[in-house]
């Protein structure tokens, strides 16, 4: 009997860290031919993780362009990766996520009759334009998918809630968490010496990140809020892995260059930026993996966003939505900085969004839509570790109030 044939598409870095720990287990089941291919959405960021998992594509479009729109690289990703699902004919196409190759990974196997599973399916904000495009993106490759792998009860909800069949939907805990732990067991050093040199010193650290398209209008105001905050406490350093995105090197560069206590670095390896999170007293974010890790381990995160598609630390109360308004940044992080009992409300370790076993889950609802084995026992979050069953996303916690 020939193997099932498994191709796993990727292209940004989000996406690369969370299929990896599927790829890996994929290219050792000897049931299947696995199929990895980036399509290179992102490069530089992308050749990070790759060369971190030891996870080496067998096909790569090499895509990214520098300041690429959405149209153009929807379209180069569809018509390159035609011409490699019509030369390896796949039986099934893992598409993680929501990004630009997610959705054109979803749709190009749609076309050619492959079954498409949808890693990370079912997370919803309910509002199209935020995430923008990846909430479209979300539900356009829901509707194309045979398999519904949501990583909680939450997203399964919302999916059941669109009227996807019970039948097709796999919790699986995201993936995200396998790599976390992966990455966390690792002895690892800062390459950066200003970054090493705050780790090993006494002083409380805080973490930014920013990237999102729909946030770069007001990318200015959270590079503000980070100077403000920076200047208000020289004893605190800030560490700012910076996205290779121009246009958020633009927006944030100005406002937080020249200030001694701002670590500005590039883009760190997945390791690195793990133990940084690690180290961090807060967290600054408005990444989606983000969201997910820190609560992992155990720090306050700020999600500087108008909402979230990821409930579920929010209603544990590890993350906090406070949008993209400078001085509701600066103040919700002084609470946090100055306020020990508002700190410690937040500072606790949960764990609603996966176990370590996202990829052994995934992968055994694979070998039953293949018809090669069974899937096994839906991911339960441990008792306490969130309210993640109930959770919705339409929760009053989930949509910043418009008081700010
Ligand atoms: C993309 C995803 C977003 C995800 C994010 C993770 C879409 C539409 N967006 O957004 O969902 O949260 O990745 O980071 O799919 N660049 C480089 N080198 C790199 C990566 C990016 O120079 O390694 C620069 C390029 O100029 C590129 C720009 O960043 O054109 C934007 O990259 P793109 O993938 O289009 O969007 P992201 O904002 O990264
Ligand atoms: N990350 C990283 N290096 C960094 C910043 C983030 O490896 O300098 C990791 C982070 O741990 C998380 C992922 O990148 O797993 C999130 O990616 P990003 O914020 O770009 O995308 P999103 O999750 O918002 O789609």
């Amino acid at each position: 009997m020939t193997k099932p044939k498994i191709m796993t598409v990727y292209g940004t870095r989000p996406e690369a860290i969370k299929v990896a720990p599927v790829v890996k287990a994929l290219d050792k089941d000897e049931r299947f031919e696995s199929i990895p291919v980036s399509t290179g959405q992102h490069k530089e960021m992308l050749e990070q993780v790759n060369t971190m998992f030891g996870i080496q594509p067998k096909h790569g479009l090499g895509l990214m362009k520098q300041g690429q729109g959405l149209n153009e690289l929807v379209s180069r990703a569809i018509a390159g990766l035609d011409s490699i699902i019509e030369e390896e004919k796949p039986d099934v196409i893992i598409s993680q996520g929501d990004t630009s190759t997610a959705m054109a990974a979803a749709l190009a196997g749609f076309h050619r009759g492959v079954k498409i599973v949808h890693l990370e399916a079912g997370l919803r904000t309910g509002d199209i334009h935020s995430p923008f495009p990846e909430e479209a993106n979300r539900k356009l490759i829901g509707q194309v998918a045979e398999l519904h792998l949501a990583p909680t009860a939450g997203s399964m909800e919302n999916l059941r809630r669109e009227n996807v069949r019970s039948k097709d939907i796999v919790v699986t805990g995201n993936t995200v968490i396998d790599a976390l732990l992966e990455a966390a067991s690792w002895d690892t050093k800062f390459a950066d010496p200003a970054l090493q040199e705050a780790a090993e010193s006494d002083k409380r650290l805080v973490v930014v990140t920013t990237h999102r398209r729909e946030n770069l209008e007001a990318m200015k105001e959270i590079g503000g809020a980070v100077k403000d905050l920076a200047e208000a406490y020289p004893e605190i350093n800030f560490a700012l892995p910076l996205h290779l995105n121009p246009k958020v090197r633009q927006a944030v560069l100005p406002e937080v260059e020249h200030l001694p206590n701002i670590i500005i670095t590039d883009p760190l390896p997945y390791d690195q930026f793990t133990q940084l999170q690690n180290r961090a007293t807060i967290i600054l974010t408005d990444s989606g993996g983000v969201q997910e890790e820190a609560p992992a381990l155990g720090k306050p995160v700020l999600v500087m966003r108008q909402n979230t598609e990821r409930p579920e630390a929010v209603v544990a109360g590890t993350v906090k939505l406070v949008g993209t308004n400078r001085e509701l940044i600066v103040a919700e992080a002084k609470l946090l900085l100055s306020d020990a009992a508002a700190f410690d409300a937040m500072a606790n370790a949960v764990n609603p969004y996966g176990d370590g076993k996202g990829a052994q889950r995934a992968i055994a609802a694979i070998a039953e839509l293949t018809g090669v084995g069974e899937r096994v026992e839906d991911f339960l979050p441990e008792a306490g570790s969130s309210k993640g069953p109930k959770a919705r996303n339409n929760s009053r916690a989930c949509r910043r109030k418009r008081i700010y």
